[in-house]
């Protein structure tokens, strides 16, 4: 058993007795921890106690049909291999079998060498699989999209990197076009979780209805049209996480519902009454103010606390300016490598006004801007007509109000010229009353109300009057 860490744990599932005493004592040889069951419902159970790598499966017990045991298996967890043991005859549904994910079959009676190559294969592809993972976990840098470094973005990293391990629910906050989305996948990338679905859903865009049965799904004949059961996003998003997007838009009665999840963990389908445990991580997200949404009763306060664990605010781009240019280069790169065309310069005029806008759409916004000048612009720069109509109107409104000259009050403007005139006759009092037209005693007069100081302020001030008193 090469490469093998700690004993590898195996399930028999076989309701002949006889065939479980033995696989039991022949697996135990060769070093694996074995557990037997004589049907699907008790392995089953089993499964939420202890984890096997692989579970020898028999097709045709009485109770749960193999098949169906196979499929439970599965979505409890796909790295679960199975291995399915058949009577002869009876390839059709070892082929579907294989069809739900087993990973090979054997037909009885088998040889225990066939068996014993069978079982090495499926965990050395499990182990394989296993490693993979972690390797392009490693190779990953945790949170690489996350593009920005100035200080409110870093705050917000700094959060998610504490909290994406847990199994904490968050509540992400923040203008449209912030990044709440790419915040929950990051949690959930960098989450125990990351190998299980990661599920979003919007719940401003579906009518009430619509949304509940997504959610929840329902059981047939639940209504007219439910002509099968549907499995709903929370089940669908089993051992992962589910992204709530624009939670604030959904109804009383689903909030109602969505507070049983978080409190029990467990949901009921519609049309049933058998509530089913679901193991989900929730994130949810709002551009809205929950809180104020709450003081106005439009928001449940006990769904808000549930929601409201750890929460994430994310800063308008208006408010993180120093990441615009680090964004503006991140989009140009993704956005050549995307429509096959070569990176191109963005001029500094340009670049200012990127940083001079205000962002009302934020990252997003900023994104688009940049695909479209990309793609638009003819040469190896952008061009100022390859820019969004948004952010032209907002440099041509800059261009053509002028800020207005302050206004001068006829004081100041005497003040100012008679401080010019003293400067040119440097500080002579008596050259300046000439020039001005005024006689000396109204220079001092003036120089008294003006709070021109001559004397202290200007030592050649000084020097003059020391000279005319010579
Ligand atoms: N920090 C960032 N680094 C790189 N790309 C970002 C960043 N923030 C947002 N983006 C990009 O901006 C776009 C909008 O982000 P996202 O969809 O996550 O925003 P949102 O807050 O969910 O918006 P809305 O409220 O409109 O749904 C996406 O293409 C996303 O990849
Ligand atoms: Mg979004």
């Amino acid at each position: 058993m090469k490469g093998q860490t700690s004993k590898e744990i195996i399930f028999v599932v076989d309701d002949e007795e006889s065939l479980r005493e033995y696989l039991s004592i022949l697996l135990a040889k060769e070093g694996y921890v074995v557990r037997t069951f004589p049907g699907g419902e008790e392995a089953l159970q089993a499964l939420h106690e202890q984890t096997p790598a692989l579970v020898l499966l028999d097709l045709k017990m009485p109770g749960m049909d193999g098949l169906e045991v196979l499929e439970r298996i599965k979505q409890y967890d796909r790295d679960i291999q199975v291995i399915i043991m058949t009577a002869f005859g009876t390839i059709k549904s070892a082929v579907q079998a294989m069809q739900k994910g087993a990973f090979h079959y054997i037909t009885k009676p088998f040889e225990v060498s066939e068996l014993r190559i069978q079982i090495e294969k499926a965990l050395e592809f499990r182990r394989l699989k296993n490693e993979n993972i972690q390797l392009r976990r490693q190779l990953r840098t945790p949170f690489e999209n996350l593009i920005g470094k100035s200080p409110n973005f870093l705050k917000v990293l700094d959060l998610v990197q504490k909290v994406a391990p847990t199994d904490a629910t968050v509540l992400i906050q923040g203008e449209s076009g912030t990044g709440k989305e790419l915040v929950a996948r990051a949690l959930h990338d960098n989450s125990p979780r990351s190998s299980y679905p990661f599920v979003a859903i919007n719940c401003g865009a579906l009518p009430e209805d619509l949304l509940e049965s997504e959610l929840f799904g329902y059981v047939k004949g639940a209504f007219t049209g439910a002509v099968s059961d549907k499995e709903g996003l929370f089940r669908a998003a089993h051992r992962g996480t589910i992204f709530l997007d624009e939670i604030g838009e959904i109804s009383p009665k689903l909030q109602v519902k969505l507070l049983r999840v978080l409190q029990e963990r467990e949901i009921i389908p519609l049309g049933s009454t058998k509530p089913v445990k679901v193991d989900v991580r929730i994130i949810a997200s709002t551009n809205r103010d929950l809180e104020k949404m709450v003081r106005e009763g439009k928001f449940r306060e006990d769904l808000f606390y549930r929601l409201n664990v750890i929460t994430i605010t994310l800063p308008p781009l208006r408010e993180r300016k120093e990441d615009i240019p680090l964004l503006v280069h991140h989009f140009i790169q993704k956005y050549s490598k995307k429509n096959g065309i070569p990176p191109k310069r963005v001029p500094k005029e340009i670049m200012d006004l990127f940083l001079a806008y205000p962002w009302p759409g934020n990252v997003r916004e900023l994104e688009n801007a940049i695909e479209r000048a990309l793609i638009l612009s003819p040469g190896d720069e952008i061009t100022w007509d390859a820019l969004p109509p948004a952010l032209l109107g907002a440099r041509k409104q800059k261009e053509e109000i002028p800020i207005p000259p302050p206004v001068l009050t006829l004081e100041e403007l005497e003040r100012r010229y008679i401080l010019r005139v003293l400067e040119e006759t440097q500080w002579d009092k008596v050259k300046t009353a000439e020039i001005l037209g005024i006689n000396l005693s109204t220079v001092y007069r003036k120089l008294a109300r003006y709070g021109i100081r001559v004397e202290s302020e200007h030592a050649k001030m000084g020097l003059q009057d020391a000279k005319s008193g010579e």
